[in-house]
């Protein structure tokens, strides 16, 4: 049976919601007070794909600035990225075209690219459009999906994608 390791990364602000994208995948739990994350963390996870098991290698970064130059140790190598935004926070939204362009640039040719606008059960507060997300998701030739740490959505079905995305090797 094949087995695929899949290092992979996320980066965005803080307090997008990267950690709790990582903990419902991983733990399929939420916490509403998360700790900002300090340097890095890491967990993996098993996922059955069409008959094939993928182990994700998660490198959950920290989005304070003050981490900003660690990020490189963690998207070199890596074989996929997540790019989180918040959609209540427009001012959490021009990051991720500077992490799209950053890793196409400085990391491998064939990552694969996702950006994941979280918090979509915040309809009320929504600040970032649908569309306008997707346009730049089209433009860089990511993935792109909105997803909710706290509902579940769009969770599982984004590293699905990934998995999918990836290189025949
Ligand atoms: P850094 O580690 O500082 O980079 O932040 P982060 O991107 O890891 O954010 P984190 O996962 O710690 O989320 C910050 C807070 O946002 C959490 O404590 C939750 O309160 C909230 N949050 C995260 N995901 C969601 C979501 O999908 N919906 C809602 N309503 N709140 C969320
Ligand atoms: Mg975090």
């Amino acid at each position: 049976m094949s087995v695929r390791e899949v290092k992979l990364c996320l980066l965005g602000e803080s307090g997008v919601g990267k950690s709790s994208i990582v903990l419902r995948f991983v733990r399929d739990q939420y916490k509403e007070n998360l700790e900002s994350t300090i340097g890095a963390s890491f967990m993996t996870k098993q996922v059955v794909l069409d008959g094939k098991t993928y182990i994700f290698q998660i490198w959950d970064t920290a989005g304070q600035e003050k981490y900003r130059s660690l990020a490189p140790m963690y998207y070199r190598g890596a074989a996929a990225a997540i790019v989180v935004y918040d959609v209540t926070r427009e001012a959490s939204f021009p990051a991720v075209r500077d992490w799209i362009r950053e890793l196409q640039r400085a990391a491998s040719g064939n990552i694969v690219l996702a950006i994941a606008g979280n918090k979509c059960d915040l309809s009320d507060l929504r600040e970032v459009s649908k569309q306008k997300a997707k346009e730049l998701a089209e433009e860089l030739g990511a993935i792109f999906t909105e997803t909710s740490a706290l509902t579940s959505a769009n969770i599982q079905t984004l590293f699905e994608e990934i998995a999918r995305r990836l290189p025949a090797n």
